[in-house]
């Protein structure tokens, strides 16, 4: 029977191989596959009603009726559902981040993974897990990796068929934890969309490209054998590639703050003194610091008191999109 209401949840998540530029924007085929891992604890909770009394789109984010790009965005989103499901309503969307909007995390992932949820199920679709991440990626690349649990592998795959992500490890079987140190909690200049669009435009786009699948293997057998030594390397590799690209693209995009750079530099010391402790960087300055669970209280106590970190908020691994 078909519900015109339905209420999903969803995590953002921290990717370690990254998904940098794509092969078609408009349905958003990356250029190449990426891993991640959701983050337990950090919410997007969205509501879809399916109404024939309104003329347009609603959209509600944390209390705010929205207008302009979100809005925009959400409603070209719920027209891919509309497609599907041969419907022809408009609908009220209400949607809460259980994270500030201002610590400066992306909110994209689990916004379009709770999105693509409540709004199928809304419109009386009931799809696989699959078909929920290859609905997700249209409304933001990283939310197909935040349909499935845990531990996340985006093959990109070369059409909108084949380029969904899929679970390789339940969020139990490795006790990873993410503390990301906020080190400016702005919101950056330029968006994801928009940098993807410049990735091609830098000559190192290309070697980016041709080390990548070997940068998944490395980062996918790591995870299923726990290795973290591997883990720490190829993470860091991968980020460092995809800053090199974003630095070197016409325009140039600089994402990191000094202090992203003396957070970096100090999480690599901490591993050449014996800690399982690596680092990570998306599009903006904030420091994804991986580690052992074992290091948590001893990784927040330092990092605390390092100059340059406003605030810090721990991830476990965590679910994919559920409905509430
Ligand atoms: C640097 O998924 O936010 O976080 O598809 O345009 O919404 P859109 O881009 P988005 O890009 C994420 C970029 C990244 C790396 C990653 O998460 O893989």
């Amino acid at each position: 029977m078909s519900t015109s209401t339905a209420t999903a949840a969803a995590c953002p998540n921290i990717a370690f191989i990254k998904y940098w530029g794509n092969r078609n924007a408009a349905l958003r085929i990356p250029l190449n596959g990426s891993i991640s891992m959701n983050l337990a604890g950090l919410e997007t909770r969205t509501s879809v009603r399916f109404d024939e009394s309104l003329s347009a789109d609603h959209f509600i984010l944390n209390g705010q009726a929205q207008a302009g790009k979100p809005l925009q965005r959400v409603s070209t989103f719920m027209d891919v559902i509309r497609g599907l499901a041969y419907q022809q309503q408009f609908a009220s969307v209400v949607s809460e981040n259980n994270f500030p909007s201002g610590a400066g995390i992306a909110s994209s992932a689990s916004a379009f993974a709770a999105l693509a949820l409540a709004g199928s199920q809304a419109a009386g679709l009931n799809l696989p897990e699959k078909d929920l991440s290859r609905l997700a990626r249209r409304g933001s690349g990283s939310a197909a990796r935040s349909i499935p649990e845990g531990f996340v592998e985006w093959q990109a795959g070369y059409a909108d068929e084949d380029s969904f992500a899929y679970s390789i490890a339940r969020p139990e079987y490795w006790n990873l934890v993410d503390v990301i140190a906020i080190v400016d909690p702005l919101e950056k200049a330029t968006g994801s969309s928009e940098g993807h669009n410049l990735a091609a435009t830098s000559p190192l786009n290309k070697l980016r490209q041709n080390g990548v699948d070997d940068r998944l293997a490395i980062c996918r057998e790591a995870i299923l054998h726990q290795d973290f030594t591997a883990f720490a390397e190829v993470v860091e590799a991968d980020s460092n590639w995809m800053h090199a690209v974003m630095r070197t693209s016409n325009p140039p995009l600089y994402y990191w703050r000094p202090f992203t750079e003396v957070i970096l530099w100090q999480v690599v010391e901490w591993r050449k003194a014996g800690h399982a402790v690596c680092a990570t960087v998306d599009a903006g300055p904030n420091v994804h610091i991986l580690a052992l669970e074992t290091e948590t209280a001893w990784l927040k106590a330092e990092l605390s008191q390092l100059q340059g970190v406003k605030d810090l908020i721990l991830a476990k691994p965590g679910s994919g999109a559920v409905l509430v």
